[in-house]
């Protein structure tokens, strides 16, 4: 590069013949300039030094690997695909044994078996996903005459706030607050005699409670309190409208017939004031996670009495109840619901989910935001 830049110099000057020869000029020395990228703008801020060759391109660095570091790798990569291998194959074979169940829809009775081991079973997993904070904040909105169905062991017992007291709602309006009574009902003998137990430990001197072994779906009997003005014997017909609040926590998913039962729970509160809480699991936001939780639900079904893969929304529309509020978690599987009877001809506020976010919070809702 730097002598043919000498050569043509001579050319550049407008010299010709031997006398250009003898005046050809020295070449300048052009201090090296810096090496550096060529610039589009800037064409001669990349040249290098005409008296400076380049320098020499530096040797390829010998590949280097600790042996130890590959060893590790190579047992890691092998103990991952191995354990995956492992994982897909007895996912395959569960699917595969979950299909070919036929399962009844009414799997209620797996309740007497499991009854004792319940608690034991979901504690971890109620843990982790924070159901304490959800139960309590459902439960605590109860008030007067209230009736849990599908009370199980008694999971919420611990978060009622028993004895009306006054006080104040979050607009500072006056107002009663606390449960006057609790009647829990359950199907499941075990479940019931288990949660008579942790009531009585929890609350040893409050009487207003009333456990019932019973189909939710039968005449339930009046509140404890109001036994005395309202004696007389069960009859077939539904008795509507006793309490100001039925509770209901992972029930719809073991009923053979959720929409009914849900419609039926309407009947049983006050038209005006009444509400139904729900804190129910069922379908997710995610088709994936909805596939999954079809393949496996017979297999569930079968061992816990409980189909994970239900509609709960599409439940409570059908239902025919009103929407006050509505919240989901979990990538969507927790579901709460405050409803209401419909009044006819009242015009409807419209629930929201997951607060002012709905469903664009989503990702917030994978953390219990
Ligand atoms: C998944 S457990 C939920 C228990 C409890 N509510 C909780 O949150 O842990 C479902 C319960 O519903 C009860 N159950 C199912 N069908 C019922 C019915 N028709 N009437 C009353 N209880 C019923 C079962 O016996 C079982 O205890």
């Amino acid at each position: 590069m730097a002598s043919q830049g000498a050569k043509r110099l001579p050319k550049a000057a407008g010299l010709k013949g031997p006398s250009a020869l003898r005046t050809k000029p020295r070449p300048k020395q052009i201090p090296a300039a810096p090496l550096s990228r060529t610039s589009p703008n800037n064409p001669s801020h990349c040249q290098y030094s005409p008296t400076q060759p380049p320098p020499p391109p530096s040797p390829p660095r010998p590949w280097s690997v600790n042996p130890k570091a590959l060893t590790a790798w190579t047992i890691a990569a092998f103990v991952f695909s191995t354990y995956g291998t492992y994982l897909y194959v007895s996912y395959d074979k569960t699917v595969k044994n979950s299909k070919s169940l036929s399962v009844p829809d009414d799997v209620a009775d797996r309740y007497d078996k499991t009854a004792t081991n319940f608690d034991a079973e979901v504690n971890m997993a109620e843990q982790v996903m924070s159901m304490g904070t959800k139960r309590r904040e459902l439960v605590q909105r109860a008030r007067g005459n209230v009736l849990e169905v599908a009370c199980g062991t008694g999971r919420n017992m611990k978060y009622y706030s028993l004895g009306e007291k006054r006080g104040t709602n979050k607009d500072g309006k006056a107002e009663i607050q606390g449960c006057r009574s609790v009647t829990f009902v359950d199907l499941s003998g075990r479940m019931v005699q288990i949660a008579k137990d942790k009531f009585e430990q929890l609350y040893p001197e409050f009487r207003m409670a009333a456990f019932r072994t019973q189909d939710a779906m039968d005449p339930i009997p009046p509140p404890p309190n109001t036994a005395a003005i309202q004696p007389g014997p069960l009859t077939s017909e539904p008795q509507k409208y006793q309490f100001d609040t039925v509770i209901q926590t992972m029930g719809l998913c073991s009923h053979p017939n959720p929409v009914a039962y849900l419609t039926h729970l309407g009947t049983l509160v006050k038209p005006e004031r009444g509400e139904i809480l729900l804190l129910e699991h069922g379908r997710s936001h995610y088709k994936w996670l909805n596939k999954v939780l079809d393949d496996l639900a017979p297999a569930h079904a079968d061992r816990h009495g409980c189909w994970w893969n239900r509609d709960i929304g599409e439940i409570v529309r059908e239902s025919g109840l009103e929407v006050v509020e509505s919240k989901r978690w979990h990538m969507g599987t927790t579901w709460k619901f405050v409803l209401r009877p419909k009044v006819p001809g009242a015009e409807t506020e419209e629930g929201h989910e997951n607060g002012k976010g709905g469903k664009n919070s989503t990702w917030l809702s994978w953390f219990g935001l």
